[in-house]
């Protein structure tokens, strides 16, 4: 034993093992003392210098700055060393003519018995491999978050207790906060209506709705910070690390303008359904009209001749003038009918709109026709020029101030409201009352041909349906706006024009 230790000594001394050590740093290394003098360099920084470079009892600056002057103590990783009694490392890019290079610098202290620093050794590792990593990661760490940023659709991620990590521009907009905002004050929860978010996470961990861990397209209500509710819809998934759900993530869909397209196209099926119903009734009723007005003429014809050879106030003279009563009604519907069904061109001229509503309006003047109702005129001011058949629009608007009137029972207010939108190029004209409404279960047929709540021989029901051909005809537009037990709303669109489209089209 004690001979081992014996020879092992002598072996250790006759080989130097501790500076062999330091020759097999595979880092070039270098010893420094607490001044900054380099006392020895290893194997590998000898080999990495010119072969008659020497740097013992030169300072570290001048080795790798080539400077006299000491580096500032901001910059110089000893002085943090010398309090710490640490390893210090230090990041140094170093610009050469080829490429950039990185070196990682590592200082670390070697301690005397007292603890005190008394040598530095000072490693040389080459990072510009470990750089260029971290390069190659940030950029695609950056080409994500693009990717994320510029993504129409509105991407969140949370964590699994539901604070926000991540929300895209188009998840800001749609939900109305600042990512900021929202992880102070919110969490994930607060996108929907009470209850949603549990169901979601229901949905997500269940293996029936896309897979476990995922969730496909789903409608879903969302709600913004103003508490308004969009609808829309998820697709979302959560995020795990091996066994462990650490985050999830959705993707939303705004539905709000696919929702008004798919309102606009049903809108445009019903009134093309309803236009090819009026066209086929009108050919039917046009067909009747004409074969009945003539027997209607004749019987008319030979019951006031009976009449004039009665004596007035006998039961028979009387019951011809019931006679040529019911037949006058039935000339005034069979008149309404060939009204409705007219097949002629309309002739349209150029007329403000406001114009044709005092016209309207002084054809019925007489106000015995409107006992107790008020009548309202809001017209706008400002230019509103149409293109329609002024005969035509003067019974629409006839027509709607009749039913309105009809809606009062003799007291009220009927208002007739002019407007325009230049950028819509559009005139409107609102026709309202303050009448019984129009009950939903109504709302669908009033357009109809013969629709009517009236009593017998008070309504034929055309009037709606003649308006609606009319507006057809006319590139306009009739719907109804409001309805409600306190009164009714009738909206008609027309086409807007302006001096000069007036000019070249005429
Ligand atoms: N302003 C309104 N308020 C309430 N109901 C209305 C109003 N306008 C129309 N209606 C309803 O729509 C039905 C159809 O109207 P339409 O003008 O086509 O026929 P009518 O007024 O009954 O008869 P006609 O106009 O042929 O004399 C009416 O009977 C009524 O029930
Ligand atoms: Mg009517």
């Amino acid at each position: 034993m004690e001979n081992n230790k014996k020879s092992a000594d002598k072996i250790s001394k006759e080989l130097n093992w501790r500076y062999m050590l330091f020759d097999s740093l595979t880092f070039p290394t270098l010893i420094i003392n607490p001044d900054k003098i380099i006392l020895d360099i290893n194997h590998n920084l000898q080999k990495k210098l010119s072969a008659n470079k020497n740097l013992i009892g030169k300072t570290c600056h001048e080795y790798f700055f080539n400077s006299k002057t000491p580096c500032e103590s901001a910059t110089c990783p000893l002085p943090k060393l010398f309090a710490d009694k640490k390893g210090q490392s230090k990041l140094i890019k170093i610009d050469t003519d080829i490429e950039d290079r990185w070196e990682d610098r590592v200082f670390i202290p070697i301690l005397n018995e007292n603890a005190e620093v008394a040598f530095i050794r000072v490693s040389i590792r080459d990072a510009t491999q470990v750089k260029a990593l971290e390069k190659e990661l940030q950029d695609v760490r950056n080409l994500m978050e693009k990717i994320v940023q510029s993504s129409a659709s509105s991407i969140v991620a949370a964590d699994i207790r539901g604070n926000a990590l991540l929300m895209n521009e188009a998840a800001e907009n749609l939900f109305d906060y600042s990512l900021e905002e929202f992880q102070q004050n919110h969490s994930a929860k607060d996108f929907y209506p009470p209850g949603v978010a549990k169901e979601i996470m229901k949905k997500l961990r269940s293996k029936d709705y896309g897979g476990k861990g995922k969730l496909t397209s789903t409608k879903i209500d969302i709600v913004n910070s103003k508490g308004e509710i969009i609808p829309g819809e998820i697709a979302a998934a959560i995020i795990y690390e091996g066994n462990q759900e650490v985050a999830t993530m959705g993707i939303y869909t705004d539905l709000r303008d696919k929702i008004a397209v798919e309102k606009k196209l049903e809108k445009a099926q019903k009134q093309l359904a309803q236009s090819e119903k009026l066209a086929s009734i009108g050919q039917l009723a046009a067909g009747v009209a004409h074969e009945i007005n003539n027997p209607l003429t004749g019987i008319l014809f030979n019951a006031n001749l009976l009449l004039e050879d009665q004596k007035e106030g006998s039961t028979i003279y009387n019951d011809l003038e019931y006679i040529i009563e019911d037949v006058n009604r039935c000339k005034r519907i069979v008149k309404d009918l060939l009204v409705y069904s007219r097949q002629a061109n309309p002739a349209k001229n150029f007329v403000q709109l406001n114009m044709l509503v005092d016209q309207s309006l002084s054809l019925i003047h007489d106000q015995k026709l409107f006992g107790n109702i008020k009548i309202e005129k809001k017209m706008s001011e400002e230019m509103m020029l149409i293109n329609v058949d002024e005969n035509h629009l003067n019974q629409v608007i006839i027509n709607l101030v009749m039913n309105a009137r009809d809606a009062m029972n003799g007291k009220g207010i009927l208002t007739l409201h002019t407007y325009r939108n230049k950028a819509a190029q559009k005139a409107y004209l609102e026709v309202s009352d303050t009448g019984c409404g129009i009950p939903e279960k109504n709302l669908h047929n009033i357009f109809d041909p013969f629709f009517t709540t009236k009593e017998p021989g008070k309504g034929t029901g055309l009037g709606l349906s003649t308006v609606y051909g009319i507006m057809q005809e006319n590139g306009g537009n009739i719907s109804v706006k409001e309805t409600s037990p306190k009164g009714t709303t009738f909206l008609i669109e027309l086409p807007l024009y302006s001096s000069l489209q007036r000019e070249q089209e005429s």
